[in-house]
C-alpha cells in the first residue's frame, strides 16, 4: 500500500501512521521527522530549515522534495510507505506524482483526518514528545505515567518549539493557504478518503482501515 496520510497540524497524522505500522508494517516516513532530525544533527538540510519551522513556515519546496526523493529511493521498490507531511503544497504533490509515475508505483489512498480547530490547538499545546524515542503523549489526554518521563524508555519528554499557542496559529493559517488545496488536487484523481480524526486513536484508526478495506 502507498498512502498519503493529509490533514492539519495536529489532527493526529503521526499517531495513526504509527498505530498503522504496527497493524500493517508500512514504513512511516514523516518529513517533520526528517527535518527535525536534520536540525538536531546540524546537517546543511537542518540549518537551511530551521528557521522556517520554529516561525511555523513551510520548508521551501526544493530542499523537501530532494529529502523525500534520497528516502523514497532507500525504501525501495516493494515495500509499501505512509508518507505523513508531505507533500504539503501542490508544487509538492506534483513532484510526488512525478517521482511514483516515473517508477510504475502510484499512490493508492490518501486519507484527510479532518478534526474541529480548537480540538486542534488543545491537542498540540499540550502534545509532548519522547526526546529518546520519539513516543508521544499529552498533558491532559495521554500522561505518562511520571511527569516529564516516557513510559516506554524512561527519556525526557519535551514541548516542540513549534506547539506554542502562537506559533500553532501560524501552521494553521499556513496548511489553509497552502496545503488544504491539496484535498481538491487528490480528489480530482479519485484518491481522496475523508475520515472523521475525532475520538480515540484507537475508533480513528478503524474508521481509517474500513476506508481501506475492500480496496487492498
Ligand atoms: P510536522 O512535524 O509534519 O508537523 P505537523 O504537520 O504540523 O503535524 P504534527 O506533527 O504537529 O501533528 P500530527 O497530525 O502528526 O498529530 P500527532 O499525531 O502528532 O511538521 C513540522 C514543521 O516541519 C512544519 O511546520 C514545517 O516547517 C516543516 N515541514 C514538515 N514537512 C514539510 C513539507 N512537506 N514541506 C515543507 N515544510 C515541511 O498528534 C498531536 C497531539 O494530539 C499529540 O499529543 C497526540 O497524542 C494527540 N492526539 C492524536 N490523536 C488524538 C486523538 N484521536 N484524540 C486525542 N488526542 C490525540
Amino acid at each position: 500500500m502507498r498512502i498519503v496520510l493529509l490533514g492539519p497540524p495536529g489532527a493526529g497524522k503521526g499517531t495513526q501512521a504509527k498505530l498503522m505500522h504496527d497493524r500493517f508494517g508500512l514504513s512511516h516516513i514523516a518529513t517533520g521527522d526528517l527535518l527535525r532530525t536534520a536540525v538536531a544533527e546540524r546537517t546543511a538540510l537542518g540549518r537551511a530549515a530551521q528557521d522556517y519551522m520554529e516561525r511555523g513556515e513551510l520548508v521551501p519546496d526544493g530542499l523537501v522534495i530532494d529529502m523525500i526523493d534520497e528516502r523514497l529511493q532507500r525504501n525501495g521498490r516493494s515495500d509499501g510507505f505512509m508518507l505523513d507531511g508531505f507533500p504539503r503544497t501542490v508544487a509538492q504533490a506534483e513532484a510526488l506524482e512525478r517521482w511514483l509515475a516515473a517508477r510504475g508505483m502510484p499512490l493508492d489512498d490518501v486519507i484527510l483526518l479532518e478534526v474541529p480547530r480548537e480540538e486542534l490547538v488543545r491537542r498540540l499545546s499540550g502534545r509532548r514528545t519522547c526526546r529518546n524515542c520519539g513516543a508521544m503523549y499529552h498533558v491532559a489526554f495521554d500522561r505518562p505515567a511520571q511527569a516529564g518521563v516516557c513510559d516506554r524508555c524512561g527519556g525526557e519528554l519535551y514541548q516542540r518549539d513549534d506547539d506554542r499557542e502562537e506559533t500553532i496559529r501560524a501552521r494553521l493559517a499556513v496548511y489553509d493557504n497552502s496545503t488544504a488545496p491539496l484535498a481538491d488536487f487528490y480528489r480530482a484523481r479519485g484518491l481522496l478518503r475523508e475520515v472523521d480524526g475525532t475520538g480515540e486513536p484507537a475508533q480513528v484508526l478503524d474508521r481509517i482501515v474500513a476506508q481501506l478495506k475492500g480496496r487492498h
